[in-house]
């Protein structure tokens, strides 16, 4: 009787999942046919919740926010501020904690994580992998943790010193200890610059024996030259020669390797030629606060959350929806590759 039941409630949530993503896709339709004339309301829950846990992070990576930070973030979300966001996300198909910070540093993720999985089917983490020893991941693992993207930004020890400041061996380490110990799926995503795009291309060799499940490359965000890191898309050579490299070692390897959609862009292979996000991710930083952009959250305008529904299609929303939709992009857009 009860595995009948269990079986039941897990249809029941792999329908509505279904639901959502369908409905979703209508949207993304519906801002194709239309272009401006679409309607900015979005007619589900957004497809994923992303949650800042944390400010606080122990790398410096030349290209992040916190390398430009003039004092150390200390701040950590509370207790009654994260549980009611995770309780009126109910009805979401995914919930991710990420934000400028370290998220395994922030002191209650196991708890948190323990938490969501009775609201939300699919719980993961973005982490720069360096806390993930035997117990963390042990923790993680009994806490009901879907999936762990960790940060991987070169092929190499010199370049993975270069980039993060993380140790290459250590991260495989803990990847091989993930998917021994483990139902964790485990992806990598990696930013690819003309500088480590050489280096890169060792990567999927080095994934495939550790179990990784998915390699996710995306573009340099922002201004950082004067960090010596420059974006690959402006040289098209480069970046086509790159997707032919991972398309042969994606059959060869029988890994799963995604490339963002800036890259695909530079490569006249984009459908869409607006950005997307806010019409799909909600983002939260780590006051609670709802923003209605995913990258330069810090610029733009935030909104108190009575609950998740009634934020996601709030004036603001809708307005800064509009803004997209008439390719009016505003200054917090400016310096971003998904406009
Ligand atoms: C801000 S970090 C936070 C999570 C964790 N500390 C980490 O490094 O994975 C989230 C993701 O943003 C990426 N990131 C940081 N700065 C970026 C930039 N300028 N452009 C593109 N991605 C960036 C990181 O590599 C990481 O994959
Ligand atoms: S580890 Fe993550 S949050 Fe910390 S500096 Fe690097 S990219 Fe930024
Ligand atoms: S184009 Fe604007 S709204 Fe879209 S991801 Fe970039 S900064 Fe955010």
């Amino acid at each position: 009787m009860e595995r009948r039941k269990n079986k039941i409630a897990n249809k029941r949530k792999s329908l509505r999942q279904k639901m959502n993503e369908f409905v979703l896709d209508l949207k993304y339709l519906e801002l194709k046919l239309l272009g401006k004339y679409a309607t900015t309301y979005c007619y589900f829950l957004p497809r994923e919740v992303q949650i800042e846990v944390t400010t606080i992070c122990n790398l410096m990576c030349s290209w992040c926010e916190v390398s430009k930070r003039k004092v150390k973030a200390t701040q950590q979300i509370e207790m009654d501020v994260i549980k009611p966001l995770i309780k009126s996300s109910k009805g979401v198909n995914s919930i991710r904690f990420v934000g400028v910070g370290e998220t395994l540093l922030y002191k209650d993720i196991v708890e948190i994580v323990k938490f969501s999985k009775k609201y939300i089917p699919n719980v993961s983490v973005v982490t720069n992998g360096t806390f993930l020893d035997k117990s963390m991941i042990k923790q993680l693992g009994e806490a009901g943790l879907s999936s762990i993207a960790i940060s991987i930004d070169g092929g190499d020890e010199d370049m993975c010193i270069r980039t993060k400041g993380e140790s290459l061996h250590k991260v495989l380490e803990s990847i091989k200890n993930i998917t021994e110990l483990t139902n964790i799926k485990v992806d990598v995503w990696s930013i690819l610059c003309k500088e480590n795009f050489e280096s890169l291309k060792k990567l999927p060799g080095l994934l495939k024996p550790v179990g990784v499940d998915r390699l996710s490359f995306h573009h340099l965000e922002g201004s950082y030259e004067t960090t010596g890191f420059h974006r690959l898309e402006e040289d098209s050579q480069s970046v086509k020669e790159f997707i032919d490299y991972m398309t042969i070692k994606r059959n060869e390897l029988k890994i799963n390797i995604y490339l963002d959609y800036l890259l695909i862009k530079k490569n006249n292979l984009r459908i869409f030629d607006m950005c997307l996000h806010p019409f799909s991710v909600a983002v939260f930083n780590v006051n609670g606060l709802l923003s209605q952009c995913c990258m330069l959250r810090s610029g733009l305008k935030e909104i108190d959350i009575l609950s998740l529904r009634q934020a996601w299609n709030s004036k603001e929303m809708r307005n800064f929806r509009l803004n997209l939709i008439k390719k009016r992009y505003p200054q917090s857009c400016q310096a971003c590759g998904y406009k």
